[in-house]
């Protein structure tokens, strides 16, 4: 090989030379096969522990924000956190200490993305949030499925400290007695949402 060669995994070619199209095309390649990759890793979480990403509207997220009240400096979890936009709106709006952990790898790749071109300081995990220590929270907020919930309402009480607030829009936490509901507003598409305090 010559020094004007460089070796893709795939192919090789040259890269002061006339094969730029080729070293292009080949990037391509890889960048598809990484995307396909964390798409396929993403289904098999989404199969295996059965909660679909399905990220918050923009004006749910206002509405639960406004909800909660967090103070300036609180520390925030987003359990199931998605691309993290819960988190990078309080992070912007309140000032907020900022935690969030997700299991599916796109979500987490796209929640990189937005940390970055919004030089958030929100601290986002690839990792199963019944691995994670949550006593620190003050305001914990769940989009997840009943099944899910009663098993986490088990790890809630036994790590979160009295006093700490828990925002479950659309499913009751079975376990936890509501300390405030919000009905549903059909006419602005704001489901149900449950506040609890431990
Ligand atoms: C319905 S989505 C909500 C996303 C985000 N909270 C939002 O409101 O936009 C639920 C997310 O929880 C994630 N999830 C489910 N179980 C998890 C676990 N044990 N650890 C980390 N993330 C989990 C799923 O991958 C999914 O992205």
């Amino acid at each position: 090989m010559t020094p004007d060669h460089y070796t893709f995994p795939l192919f090789s070619c040259k890269i002061n030379g006339f094969n730029n199209k080729k070293m292009l095309l080949n990037l391509f390649a890889i960048l598809a096969l990484i995307f396909t990759f964390i798409l396929v890793l993403s289904a098999c979480v989404c199969l295996f522990y059965r909660v679909p990403y399905v990220p918050t509207k923009k004006r749910l997220i206002e509405t639960l924000l406004k909800t909660a009240k967090p103070h300036k400096g609180q520390t925030i979890y987003d359990l199931g956190c998605g691309d993290g936009r819960l988190l990078f709106a309080a992070e912007k709006k309140y000032h907020t200490k900022c935690i969030g952990y997700e299991l599916s790898p796109i979500a987490y790749f796209l929640a990189m993305i937005k940390k970055i071109i919004q030089r958030s300081k929100s601290k986002i995990y690839l990792k199963n949030f019944f691995k994670a220590k949550i006593s620190d929270a003050e305001i914990i907020f769940l989009y997840l499925t009943p099944a899910i919930l009663k098993k986490l309402v088990k790890k809630v009480k036994k790590e979160c400290h009295k006093g700490t607030i828990i925002v479950s829009h659309t499913f009751h936490i079975e376990g936890l007695k509501p300390l405030k509901i919000i009905k549903r507003d059909k006419k602005n598409k704001i489901p149900i949402i449950y506040i609890y305090k431990i």
